[in-house]
């Protein structure tokens, strides 16, 4: 059977849960793939420091370039987070012509455009499914299984921590801090939790379903932004004594601006009232949640787990066989590009 080897560049949450989801499933998945996915070796700072995955000393190092360099290897996972080693990790692992899987939406909200123009100069591609609510396929649903539709409404719980603490403010009149501290040690929180907590990591992640859905790249800087930090535990109880419940959330409208001409959207992420009877309303917990309209379908909804280590390495799973299928089959067909197809499109503001 044919190997792919893999090279992992952070073996923390994200990664040591790619390095644990091959443990237990990569037998499974080669009987799938006809591809066996291997990891050659992961990247790490800190050779010494414990690990809740046990990743074996010997494929351990602190030398991410030699990763990319080593010709054994044909796949590179981006998780280390952080959007300046991270941009050079996957600049460089394109020069050597090999594709990339990252989870690293604030990666692909300030390079996006510059990355998947580089994977396309190089003959490599760019895989992100880990980007974007955790464990939810949710790029594949709007890459693949709507493409039929033109995507008139996102409404999305897309950031995991920020809900896990709403929720637990709600249920259980839990303190704010305390929560997120919870947040952190269950490796759900961002490693600076104020982008979660200020709405810029739900941004991040609004702003690539947004660009994906509508075919041009949205900016950071057009998306309305704030996070849920002014929220207190007397906000949510008046809230529920009026029917309703606090939820972040990532939106997208689509506007027509008239005959012939392309559509302008909205991007924003806020708090909002949700009625308690909206389907929305009783996601909890570290779940998210994204009810997408699309003008053929009408409303389709996508449930689950929106952060930490197994749900997230889920998604990089299946973005490693996409990569594997598409090295098998020396072609790149199967995976849309991120290319764009309303160039005119604009982003109103609020
Ligand atoms: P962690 O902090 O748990 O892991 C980061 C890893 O990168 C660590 O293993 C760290 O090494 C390593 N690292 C950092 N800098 C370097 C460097 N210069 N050279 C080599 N290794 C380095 O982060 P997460 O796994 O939580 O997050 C990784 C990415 O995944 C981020 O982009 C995040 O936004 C994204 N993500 C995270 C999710 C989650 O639930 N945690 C969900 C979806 C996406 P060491 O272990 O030695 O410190
Ligand atoms: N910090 C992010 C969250 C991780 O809580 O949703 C998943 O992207």
């Amino acid at each position: 059977m044919q190997q792919v080897n893999i090279g992992i560049i952070g073996g923390g949450t994200v990664g040591g849960g790619v390095y644990k989801g091959l443990q237990v499933n990569g037998a499974l998945m080669a009987s799938r793939l006809g591809v066996q996915l291997r990891v050659a070796k992961v990247a790490v700072r800190d050779l010494k420091k414990g690990r809740a995955v046990n990743i074996p000393p010997a494929l351990l190092t602190t030398d991410w370039q030699s990763v990319i360099d080593d010709p054994s290897i044909h796949l590179i996972g981006e998780f280390i987070g952080g959007t300046t080693t991270a941009r050079t990790v996957v600049l460089n692992a394109f020069k050597k012509g090999k594709s990339v899987i990252t989870a690293n939406k604030a990666l692909l909200s300030a390079h996006g455009e510059e990355l998947f123009a580089a994977a396309a100069k190089y003959g490599t591609n760019l895989y992100y499914e880990a980007s974007v609510a955790g464990g939810i396929p949710i790029i594949k649903v709007l890459r693949e299984g709507l493409i039929g539709n033109r995507i008139t409404r996102i409404y999305g719980i897309v950031n995991g921590t920020c809900n896990y603490i709403l929720s637990r403010m709600k249920l259980e009149g839990a303190d704010f801090g305390e929560v997120l501290a919870d947040a952190q040690r269950l490796g759900y929180a961002e490693a600076e939790p104020s982008l979660d907590i200020d709405g810029h990591d739900a941004a991040h992640k609004t702003g690539i379903l947004a660009s994906l859905a509508h075919g041009f790249w949205v900016k950071p800087k057009d998306i309305y932004v704030a996070g849920i930090t002014a929220i207190s535990k007397l906000d949510i109880q008046f809230a529920g004594q009026l029917g309703y419940t606090i939820k972040l959330l990532g939106i997208v409208k689509k506007f027509e601006s008239g005959k012939g001409k392309s559509a302008k959207i909205q991007v924003s992420v806020y708090p909002a009232l949700l009625p308690n009877s909206h389907v929305l309303a009783s996601v909890n917990g570290v779940f998210n949640a994204i009810l997408v309209r699309g003008d053929v379908v009408g409303d389709t909804l996508y449930y689950g787990r929106g952060a930490g280590q197994d749900a997230t390495a889920s998604a990089a799973l299946s973005d490693f066989a996409d990569a594997a299928l598409d090295l098998k089959c020396g072609t790149k067909s199967r995976i849309l590009p991120f290319t764009p197809h309303e160039q005119d499109g604009a982003v109103l503001p609020i």
